[in-house]
C-alpha cells in the first residue's frame, strides 16, 4: 500500500487525479471503476477541469460505478444515477453508452447482478477503482462482514450507514433505502489499481484499521493490504490516528524520481 498524506483534501484530490491523468494518457481506452459519496467530489472537479483547460479527453473510456441504492431510479435526486451525470459526466466527454451504473429498479436483481460482472470482465476489467470508505469501513456498500471474495449482489445498510447516509435525504432516515446493489470486494480487488480517498477526522479510526490493523471482513476495506497497487490519499485529519504517519511522509518524500506517478 502507498499512503499519501496531504494537508488538505485539495491537495489529496489533486494528487489522485494526476493517477487518472496520468492513466487516461497512456491508455485512452481505461476502464474506469467510480465511487459516489462526497469524499470523490473534488476529484471529479480536478477531472472537469484537467478535460476542460487541457483537453484530457474520456471518449474512449468506460466506466462503471460500485454501487445503487434499489428501488431510486435514474431521475431520484440522491440516486447515484444522478450524483454521477450531474457531478461528473454531464462535465465530460464519455460516451453514454459506456457508462455502467447498477440498476437500483431492476426487475431480477440477481440476474442484472451478474450481467454486471459480465459487462465489467468483457470490457477488460477495471484499470483504476476510485473507492470511499465509510466510517465503519466499508467499500462501495460492502458492510462489515461482506465475504472480502463477493462479486456484485444485493446489500442491507447497516444502521450506522444510513445514519451516515440521511444528511442526504434530508437528515431523514426513514428516507434512506435500506438496500443496494454493489460491486463485490472480489471485484474491487480484481481492479489492477486502486485509489482509496479518506478526508475528515471522522474516518480517521477507519482508515487506522484499514491499513494497519488486521485484515477483516469486519473492516472490509483492510482487504486493501492485499491489493498488489492500492494508493490511499488522507488529508490530516483522516490520517491522524495512523502509528506509522511519519515514515509514510518521508517515503513519499524520497521517493525515486522514476516512481513518481503522483
Ligand atoms: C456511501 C458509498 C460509499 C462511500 C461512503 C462514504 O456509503 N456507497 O462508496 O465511500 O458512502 O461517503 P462519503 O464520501 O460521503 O463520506
Amino acid at each position: 500500500m502507498e499512503i499519501i498524506i496531504q494537508p488538505d483534501a485539495e491537495s489529496a484530490s489533486r494528487a489522485a487525479a494526476r493517477v487518472v491523468a496520468r492513466l487516461l494518457r497512456e491508455k485512452p481506452d481505461a476502464v474506469l471503476g467510480l465511487a459516489t459519496g462526497s469524499t470523490p467530489l473534488r476529484l471529479y472537479q480536478e477531472l472537469i477541469r484537467l478535460h476542460r483547460e487541457e483537453g484530457l479527453d474520456f471518449s474512449r473510456v468506460t466506466t462503471f460505478n460500485l454501487d445503487e441504492y434499489v428501488g431510486l431510479g435514474p431521475d431520484h435526486p440522491q440516486s447515484y444515477h444522478h450524483f454521477m451525470w450531474s457531478n461528473l459526466f454531464d462535465h465530460l466527454n464519455v460516451n453514454p453508452a459506456q457508462i455502467h451504473i447498477p440498476d437500483g429498479l431492476a426487475a431480477d436483481i440477481q440476474a442484472a447482478c451478474a450481467a454486471y460482472e459480465d459487462k465489467i470482465v468483457a470490457a477488460g476489467g477495471m484499470d483504476v477503482q476510485v473507492l470511499g470508505i465509510g466510517s465503519d469501513g466499508h467499500i462501495g456498500f460492502n458492510e462489515p462482514t461482506s465475504s472480502l471474495a463477493s462479486r456484485t449482489r444485493i446489500k442491507t445498510l447497516t444502521p450506522q450507514t444510513v445514519a451516515d447516509n440521511a444528511r442526504f435525504f434530508e437528515g431523514d432516515e426513514a428516507k434512506v433505502p435500506h438496500h443496494c446493489i454493489t460491486m463485490g470486494i472480489g471485484t474491487i480487488m480484481a481492479a489492477r489499481c486502486v485509489i482509496m480517498l479518506a478526508f475528515g477526522s471522522g474516518k480517521a479510526d477507519a482508515v487506522a484499521a484499514s491499513v494497519e490493523g488486521p485484515v477483516a471482513a469486519m473492516m472490509p476495506a483492510s482487504v486493501l493490504q492485499h491489493h498488489p497497487v492500492a494508493k490511499f490519499f488522507l488529508d490530516e485529519a483522516a490520517a491522524t490516528k495512523l502509528t506509522h504517519a511519519p515514515y509514510y511522509r518521508w517515503v513519499y518524500d524520497h521517493k525515486p524520481g522514476w516512481q513518481h506517478d503522483v
